[in-house]
């Protein structure tokens, strides 16, 4: 895959640089970027805590979805990043609406994949932690049905007991994380008691709206798909209140076919 990188050198300055955009950039220039390039420019940060990344794919007007699934925006590039943000991971975090409207299953991981991960010190293959206060989850889905590690269900005080014990039998490992829905703190405090520090989580807009309304986002990952689509889809996040959370980019990509990877990270405070 060949990826030419744009960095804040090419940027106009009209902004005078801050502590958390400048220096961040002329590692590389332009040209073909190698598997370990990529790794090293999406590695997580040495952190003790869940360090909570969200990866996007969006058209260039802003849908996350064609028909109702994320697949008609994929490209080459956004396949390859998204396949290798899930190797880096210790934990695939989803809400339920996206596992069930893109019929999520395990992730795959080939052998030398999970020799990497086993190297850098992971657990062979991450657990996909679907995030449903109703547990409304198939038993029968690939989630149980096509995964080498069982499924984490994250839900609520609420969810239906029998649902619950229907998920439990079927081998998933089931948390409650808060009482009539998940809060944004007992999802973190979840992937703590675990040891997920590296978490990603591939949306959708109803739980990543709540992630950024509850201000507990550190970075997101978004790839523009050099296409218009119209349509009515939802943005990347959706939620009753608004937050204002400051973000630098860390890095912004292009391949040749158009396709943007962006990379950005939360301003720390003070
Ligand atoms: N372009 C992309 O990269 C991308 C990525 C992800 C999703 N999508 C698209 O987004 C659409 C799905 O949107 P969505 O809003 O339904 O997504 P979602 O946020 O994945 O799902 C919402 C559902 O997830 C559960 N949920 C979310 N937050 C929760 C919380 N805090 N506590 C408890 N449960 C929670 C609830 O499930 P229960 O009803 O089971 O309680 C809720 O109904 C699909 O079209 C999908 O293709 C696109």
């Amino acid at each position: 895959m060949i990826f030419s990188v744009y960095l804040l050198d090419n940027a106009t300055h009209l902004t005078p640089a801050s502590p958390a955009t400048s220096g961040n950039a002329t590692e590389y220039g332009r040209g073909e970027l190698t598997r370990d390039e990529l790794t090293r420019l999406y590695a997580y940060p040495d952190v003790t805590r869940p360090w909570l990344r969200i990866n996007f794919v969006a058209s260039i007007d802003g849908a996350i979805a064609v028909d109702g699934s994320s697949g008609g925006l994929g490209t080459p590039a956004d396949k390859s990043v998204f396949g290798l943000l899930r190797q880096l991971a210790d934990v695939v975090v989803v809400g339920a609406g996206t596992a069930r409207a893109e019929n999520y299953g395990g992730v795959r991981t080939s052998a030398a994949a999970r020799d990497r991960r086993v190297t850098g010190g992971l657990a062979p293959v991450p657990p996909v932690a679907v995030v449903s206060a109703r547990a409304m989850i198939d038993p029968d889905s690939r989630l149980f049905t096509d995964t080498a590690v069982p499924p984490i269900v994250v839900t609520s005080d609420d969810a239906d007991p029998v649902r619950v014990r229907r998920l439990t039998e079927a081998g998933a490992d089931v948390v409650v994380a808060g009482e009539r829905t998940v809060t944004s703190a007992g999802l973190v405090d979840f992937l703590a008691e675990r040891g997920f520090t590296r978490v990603l989580c591939e949306g959708g807009p109803g739980l990543v709206g709540q992630l950024i309304a509850d201000d507990v986002v550190d970075e997101l990952c978004l790839t523009t798909s050099p296409l218009l689509v119209g349509g009515g889809a939802a943005r990347l996040a959706v939620s009753d209140h608004t937050a204002r959370i400051s973000m630098a980019p860390a890095h912004v990509l292009a391949d040749t076919d158009g396709t943007i990877l962006t990379r950005w990270v939360r301003v720390a405070a003070g």
